[in-house]
């Protein structure tokens, strides 16, 4: 796989929060929000990729708000490099090629759209509100705070699309279709756990200061995400008429 580099240097050291030192925990810090960096810029990709499906199927708002959701991904990729920056690393990094959006053949391109917002907004968005949610919650009043809201506001908005779109788009589907989409949900909940496993990590404990810079506690962390997808995800999607409590247990990755 061919890396390439993503460089928000000039951005990020525009958007510095004025925050101190983290001290020994400084390498944490850079390597965290780095992180966050490269998967909020990732996910600009993955909503331009999806307004162009949306624009393809003539639904004009709706590719425009993705549009505009790509935008803010990118500005979330800047401030957590502005994060990066702040505590003295470098928003730089190699990553891997854009992700290209599944255009699932076996369906009808409506049907394959109603696939991609299920997995990206209901599922991934859905996880990213609670999982930066709790984390807002427990950071003390202060720059980071501040601008880890900003983040979690629009990641609000990104998951209410795909619940509204579903809403909408649901019953426009024929019996095909909605066989498709249900068919679908193990493979979306099995990607989901992978991605959502490869970057919480399984067990670290930080010294009471660390939630001030955002270092969270894996543990918990894992818990909530789990808690997110049953009692939250999956009860939103059967009331949806999905069969998404067995597609859960049925979850799989191939
Ligand atoms: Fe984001
Ligand atoms: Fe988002």
């Amino acid at each position: 796989m061919q890396l390439g580099t993503l460089d928000l240097r000039d951005a990020a050291r525009l958007r510095r929060p004025a925050i101190a030192s983290p001290g020994a925990m400084t390498p944490a810090v850079i390597a965290t929000w780095r992180g966050r960096m490269i998967n909020e810029h990732g996910s600009s990709h993955v909503f331009d990729g999806l307004a162009t499906q949306l624009a393809a199927l003539g639904r004009t708002p709706d590719a425009e708000q993705c549009r505009g959701f790509a935008a803010e991904e990118r500005e979330h990729g800047m401030l957590c490099g502005a994060v990066v920056e702040a505590v003295g690393g470098a928003a730089l990094a190699e990553v891997p090629p854009p992700s290209i959006l599944p255009t699932h053949p076996d369906t009808t391109p409506r049907a394959a759209v109603v696939r991609n917002v299920i997995s990206i907004c209901c599922l991934s968005e859905t996880v990213a509100v609670a999982l930066i949610g709790a984390e807002r919650l427990e950071m003390p009043d202060g720059p980071l705070r501040t601008l880890l809201e900003r983040i979690w506001a629009d990641e609000v908005g990104h998951a209410r699309f795909g619940w509204r779109y579903l809403a909408n788009q649901l019953g426009e589907l024929d019996a095909s279709e909605l066989d498709a989409v249900a068919r679908y949900l193990p493979l979306a909940f099995g990607h989901l756990e992978a991605h959502e496993l490869a970057h919480i990590p399984v067990t670290t404990s930080w010294p009471d200061e660390a939630v001030a810079y955002g270092l969270c506690d894996g543990a918990d962390a894992r818990l909530l995400f789990y808690e997110t997808v049953s009692e939250v995800i999956v009860p939103q999607l059967e009331a949806h008429g999905l069969p998404a409590s067995q597609a859960w247990q049925d979850r799989r990755t191939t």
